[in-house]
Formats: structure tokens, C-alpha cells, sequence
């Protein structure tokens, strides 16, 4: 980290955030850190009553551990929930993390977690015990995507939550690519459960999710968000869907082409992504019949 690399903000709510200079992003702008990772996470993901559900491990993925707001916000919310929670943080930097632990004081939400935050930055893992909750924190350093895609994925556990929060589309489009969420759709299996949740609400976000081979839902709004998205491998973890208004404002839209490649770009969808869409056993009737109408990126939706 290079001194003045990150710097802290205060948001609208009067909460205090972490800015990064170099990129250009505040990580949770206008409510602040706790209120945003509350209301897009631990709330739409149900993460308690899923945590208490699931046999086994509950495994959440946070995708852009960053200063750890989510990631701490969401163990918080868990304290009391009687399960064994597993985090798999991924970020190609651990810069912001040691950067907020140096102002845990001004952001507050470190409460408690101080110890498992330093042993994270020194030892890339970290396992405690706290109210009901048995925990296993670890860190991945390295490229998100690129990770994706290597037989690494194997060595991890498969999430129940995915926490994602790159930085924007326009700022960061690796982390908002076709590709990138096929690679991550493929790690589960028929009859794995997961839904993620993200802040973005746009129709390039939502297409490229749909054509990955997730169900997608209109997510809650956040207080910055009117709303968010979530996306999940069962059809029953994604409270709202996106129906057939949605699906025509899409076919209209200025900016529903996936991106193949990692440079941001905004265009309206192609035939072959616009059939695609209309193929997706979201916005068609199901047949009870036929037993391929399963919805998994490497079957039916897999469009080159
Ligand atoms: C908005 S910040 C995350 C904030 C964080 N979730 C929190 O609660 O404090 C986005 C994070 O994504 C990380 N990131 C961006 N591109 C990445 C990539 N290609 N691979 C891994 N991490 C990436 C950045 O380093 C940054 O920490």
C-alpha cells in the first residue's frame, strides 16, 4: 500500500467509509458501511435462517473483502444463529483491510473482531467461537476471475451466499463479465443452493446473470439503491423475479449485451443474447413433463 492510497469518507448518514484515491470508488457511499451490508446481505440473503438451515458448513463467498464491512457486518448478524459459518474472502489487495484496521476506531464496526482481523492480515486465516457461532474466516489474494477459472476452485467449499461487491461495471468490468459469472454458476452442481446478492440494479448486469444460468430476482432497496439484485441457483431463493415487463424493457434497452471481455462498454442486446433470454425457463412456462428443462449454465443456457 502506498501511504494516501485509501482515505476515509463520511457519507450522508454521517458514517465513516473507506475511499480508495487510486480507483476513484467509496466502497459504500451515501449510508455507510453497516447500514448497506445489513440491508443488501444479511437481510436479502436471509443469511441467519439459512445458516441454521443448511446441514454442515454455511459457506458465504465475499467477493471484494475490501475493508471487511460486509463480511463483519454479516459474522455480527450471525452471532447468535447456532451454526458452523464459513468465509472465503477474496481481493486481489489486503491494502484496504489494514488500511481500515489502522481507523477501526472512526469506522466503528470492528467491534469485537480486532484479533480475527489481525490474524487474517498476518496468517490469511482466522477460526473463533462467538455467541452461538462457530466461525472459519480465510483470505484469497489474487485475481478474482483468473482464480475463477483455475482448478484453485476445487480446494474451496462451495457458497450458500455470495456477497459481491467489486467496484462498478464502468471501473471494473472484469469483475462484471460473462465469462466471469459462467465460471461461477459452473462451480455448482444440480441441487447445490445459492443466491447472491449486489448492489447494481442494471439491465447489463441482470442479462449477463440471467445468461450465466441463474434465476434473477429485483432486490431491496439499500437507502443508496431504490433497488439491488439478487441472483440464485434455485428458483425459490429469489423472492421477486424478473418477469415479462422486465424482459421488454430488456429488449429495448441501450445497454443489455453481456461483456465478453474485461472493457467496459454499453450496447443493446444481440438476437443471439435476446433469444437466449426468451429461452430461460424464467420467462417461460415450464413443462412439468420434461425432465431437460433444468435450468444450469452448462446445459441449456450455455450460449457461446
Ligand atoms: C467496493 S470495494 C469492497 C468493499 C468491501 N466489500 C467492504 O465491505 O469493505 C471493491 C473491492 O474489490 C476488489 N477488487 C477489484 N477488482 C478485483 C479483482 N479483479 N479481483 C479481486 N478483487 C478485486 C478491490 O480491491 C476492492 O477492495
Amino acid at each position: 500500500m502506498e501511504p494516501g492510497d485509501y482515505e476515509l469518507v463520511r457519507v450522508a448518514n454521517g458514517a465513516w467509509t473507506v475511499r480508495s484515491r487510486r480507483d476513484g470508488e467509496t466502497f459504500h457511499p451515501v449510508v455507510g458501511p453497516v447500514e448497506e451490508a445489513q440491508a443488501l446481505y444479511v437481510r436479502q440473503l436471509d443469511l441467519a435462517s439459512r445458516a441454521l438451515e443448511t446441514p454442515g458448513e454455511f459457506v458465504v463467498w465475499d467477493v471484494g473483502l475490501g475493508a471487511a464491512a460486509n463480511v463483519l457486518t454479516a459474522l455480527r448478524a450471525l452471532e447468535d444463529t447456532p451454526a458452523r459459518i464459513r468465509v472465503e474472502s477474496f481481493d486481489h489487495t489486503l491494502a484496504p483491510l489494514a488500511f481500515a484496521r489502522s481507523e477501526h476506531e472512526r469506522l466503528g464496526y470492528f467491534g469485537g473482531y480486532l484479533g480475527a482481523v489481525d490474524a487474517l492480515l498476518e496468517r490469511g486465516e482466522s477460526s473463533w467461537t462467538r455467541g452461538r457461532s462457530e466461525v472459519t474466516w480465510r483470505a484469497h489474494v489474487g485475481d478474482f476471475p483468473d482464480w475463477l477459472q483455475s482448478p484453485e476452485t476445487g480446494r474451496v467449499p462451495l457458497p450458500h451466499a455470495v456477497l459481491w461487491d467489486a467496484y462498478s461495471p464502468a471501473r471494473n468490468p472484469a469483475m462484471w463479465t460473462l465469462p466471469t459469472f459462467r465460471a461461477l454458476r459452473r462451480l455448482m452442481p444440480d441441487g447445490h443452493r445459492c443466491a447472491l446478492a449486489t448492489y447494481s440494479r442494471s439491465t447489463l448486469l441482470r442479462v449477463t446473470l440471467l445468461l450465466a444460468g441463474f434465476w434473477v430476482g429485483a432486490g431491496s432497496a439499500t437507502g443508496e439503491k431504490e433497488e439491488t439484485t439478487v441472483a440464485a441457483t434455485d428458483p425459490a431463493w429469489v423472492s421477486a423475479p424478473l418477469g415479462k415487463a422486465w424482459l421488454e424493457r430488456a429488449r429495448r434497452s441501450t445497454s443489455g449485451e453481456p461483456m465478453a471481455e474485461p472493457s467496459y462498454r454499453q450496447l443493446p442486446p444481440s438476437l443471439a443474447t435476446l433469444q437466449a433470454l426468451e429461452r430461460h425457463p424464467q420467462f417461460t412456462p415450464k413443462d412439468p413433463c420434461d425432465p431437460s428443462d433444468k435450468l444450469f449454465a452448462g446445459d441449456g443456457m450455455d450460449m457461446a
